[in-house]
């Protein structure tokens, strides 16, 4: 597609956990590939633990690649030594505002910083000009924002916030790795109507969530993950509606909560069966499949084309 922006190709990252030797290797990522257009919303979505955030980590560049290729606008960037060349386009928002930002220093100091240190403004006249357009796109005055700490601010406030922060280097891509999660429920739509203005005005974001409902609000695309593959992906509205995979449908009646406290060091202790579902050469998910066949054990399923829809699902060959 000529559109591209970002495109990843056969992604696949491994984890070794606990000692060099009585430890073991996660595949946190296996091999995955999926591309995000201009302008457009792309949704991850899967329970904890199957590979969401570290997708983010190697796009950010926090994260080396174990295998595999990512792309931006046509270029590699997973083997780049200087990531300062793209860092400006690819911004992150993270879940918790309010790690975002340090407790005693006033929140604009962080954007006339931002705009000093890329450059981006020649006199503090012109930077606050820039800070009071781009706050304006998150619905937030400079003078309820001037001269403020985090703490006097509400978690949806700051969220919008970071957002504008965000904003600041006229990024074309945004990393949203659960940014709604910490947000009272009664907020949370405000920033999900936010993303959709931003992809109005031109920016793609990788939106990564638990929650189907506001990715089912945003639209766009998904893909639905499970221990590091993606088994199905299409448009997020059809995904949704009639999920073909057996994951994707089992994940839609029960919508896992999410633990924002959690973190993958809490959770590294594996149950036997997760641990065999991370080195399964079949279909991971064919252990608690109610449809699994011999051959589902056996070989890993190829994507099969369903109403647009990419399965990874011998049910659809
Ligand atoms: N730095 C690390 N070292 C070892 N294992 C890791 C590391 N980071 C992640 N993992 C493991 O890789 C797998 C994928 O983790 P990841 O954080 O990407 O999942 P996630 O989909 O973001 O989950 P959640 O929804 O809980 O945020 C998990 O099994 C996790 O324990
Ligand atoms: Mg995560």
């Amino acid at each position: 597609m000529s559109n591209s922006l970002l495109r990843i190709e056969h992604l696949t990252k491994v984890y070794r956990i606990g000692s060099i030797i009585g430890g073991t290797k996660i595949t946190a990522v296996d091999d995955v590939s999926f591309e995000i257009n201009g302008s457009e919303i792309f949704t991850l979505a899967g329970e904890s633990g199957c590979g969401k955030t570290t997708i983010a980590k190697i796009v950010l560049g926090f994260e080396d690649v174990t295998r595999g290729e990512v792309y931006y606008s046509g270029k590699r960037i997973d083997n780049l030594k200087k990531r300062s060349e793209i860092f400006e386009e690819i911004q992150a928002v993270f879940q918790n505002p309010f790690t975002t930002f340090n407790p005693l220093r006033r929140v604009e100091s962080y954007f006339y910083d931002t705009l000093k240190n890329f450059e981006i403004s020649k006199s503090k006249e012109e930077a606050t000009a820039i800070i009071t357009e781009k706050l304006k796109t998150v619905g937030i005055e400079f003078d309820e924002f001037y001269h403020k700490y985090p703490s006097e601010f509400s978690g949806g406030q700051l969220q919008r916030i970071s957002i504008a922060k965000s904003l600041l280097t006229n990024p074309k891509l945004l990393v949203a790795d659960e940014p709604v999660s910490m947000v009272d429920a009664s907020l949370r739509m405000s920033i999900v109507n936010l993303f959709k203005k931003l992809e109005e005005l031109g920016i793609s974001i990788l939106y990564i969530t638990h929650d189907l409902m506001t990715a089912y609000y945003l639209g766009g695309r998904i893909a639905i993950m499970f221990r590091g593959n993606i088994v199905e992906t299409g448009s997020t509205e059809r995904v949704l509606s009639e999920p073909k995979h057996p994951y994707t449908q089992l994940l839609k009646e029960s919508i896992p909560q999410p633990d924002p406290k959690k973190k993958w060091s809490t959770r590294i202790k594996l149950s036997d069966l997760e641990e065999v579902e991370y080195v399964s050469t079949g279909c991971k998910f064919a252990g608690r499949c109610p449809y699994a066949m011999d051959i589902c054990r056996k070989e890993r399923p190829p994507y099969f084309d369903v109403n647009g829809s990419k399965v990874m699902c011998y049910l659809y060959k």
